[in-house]
């Protein structure tokens, strides 16, 4: 397994790979890598016949008073983690690789991003649209794989590909969970003892709200009240957003009559962790 840092080796190695007629796979990251994050390499590795993992804490996508300085990363862990699940290339740039500078050029998306994270966090979809567009063009992968722990960043991915054209196939995976049910996160590692054991109301309350929705509750309002009323329950939480969304649209639903995405943010202390599930998909 290769480590590039430059852009320009890393198109000289998808280049070479494509002369020889091979399929290539690509797995975005921000890496300090966990079994979420592996699945999806691991997926992609049975899917194509070289894959990329790119570990990129992206500036762009954290607001002013967000997490970027203290975001934890470890290139080693990383590393051999990508080589035991299969990858074939990191790329890892330096942020002046990904943006030099007078750098002025953004993708933004009128739809889908205004609700859920969009809400408290503005410009993060700017910056995820604008660094996944970044990493299509450079590695112009056949597949790229995006996990439904980030529901929201799936669909707006999805929405993104189609709308510009990229001819790439966005697969989603499912959500790997810890074995008490906590959602897998790089942002777990920020909980304290009593913390960790506070954030299992996420998983709690969504379950609840599950099992209301599969013995046939139809009305969002009682499964946001539902989960709402769990997470509340829990003293260290506090709630960001609880929302019954159209899977597809993301837009509210009152009447869940079809696909729907409920999701979650919730503070547990300084840490907002998110978790959801998908009901009534096909
Ligand atoms: P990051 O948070 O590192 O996540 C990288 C990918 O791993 C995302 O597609 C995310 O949904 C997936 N993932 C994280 N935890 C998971 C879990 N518990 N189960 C399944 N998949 C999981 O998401 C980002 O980075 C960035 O926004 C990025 C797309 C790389 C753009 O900078």
């Amino acid at each position: 397994m290769k480590i590039a840092v430059t852009v320009k080796e890393t198109r000289e190695q998808v280049d070479e790979w494509r002369r020889q007629g091979l399929s290539v796979g690509l797995v975005p990251t921000m890496g300090y890598l966990h079994e979420g994050h592996k699945s999806l390499i691991t997926r992609a590795v049975s899917e194509n016949d070289r894959v990329v993992v790119s570990v990129f804490v992206n500036p762009m996508q954290f607001g002013p008073s967000e997490d970027l300085e203290s975001y934890p990363r470890d290139m080693d862990r990383d590393a051999a983690l990508c080589e035991e699940a299969g990858a074939a290339l990191i790329f890892h740039p330096e942020p002046s690789e990904m943006y030099h500078n007078g750098f002025s050029s953004y993708v933004d998306m009128d739809t889908l991003t205004g609700g859920l994270c969009g809400k408290s966090r503005p410009v993060h979809f700017r910056g995820v649209c604008t660094v996944v567009a970044k990493l299509f063009n450079i590695v112009v992968p056949d597949r790229a794989y995006f996990g439904q722990k980030d529901a929201q960043q799936l669909a707006v991915i999805r929405h993104m590909a189609d709308d510009l054209s990229y001819g790439i196939e966005i697969k989603g995976c499912p959500i790997v969970r810890e074995a008490d049910g906590l959602a897998r996160s790089s942002r777990n590692t920020y909980l304290g003892k009593e913390e960790r054991q506070a954030a299992l109301v996420l998983n709690k309350a969504l379950s609840e709200g599950k099992k209301l929705i599969e013995s046939g509750e139809r009305d969002a309002v009682k499964i946001k009240d539902t989960v709402t009323g769990i997470i509340n329950s829990e003293p260290m939480a506090r709630i960001d957003y609880v929302e019954a969304v159209n899977w597809d649209s993301l837009e509210p639903v009152t009447d869940i009559n079809g696909p729907v995405l409920v999701a979650v943010a919730v503070f547990i202390g300084k840490t907002r962790l998110i978790d959801n599930f998908i009901a009534l998909e096909d």
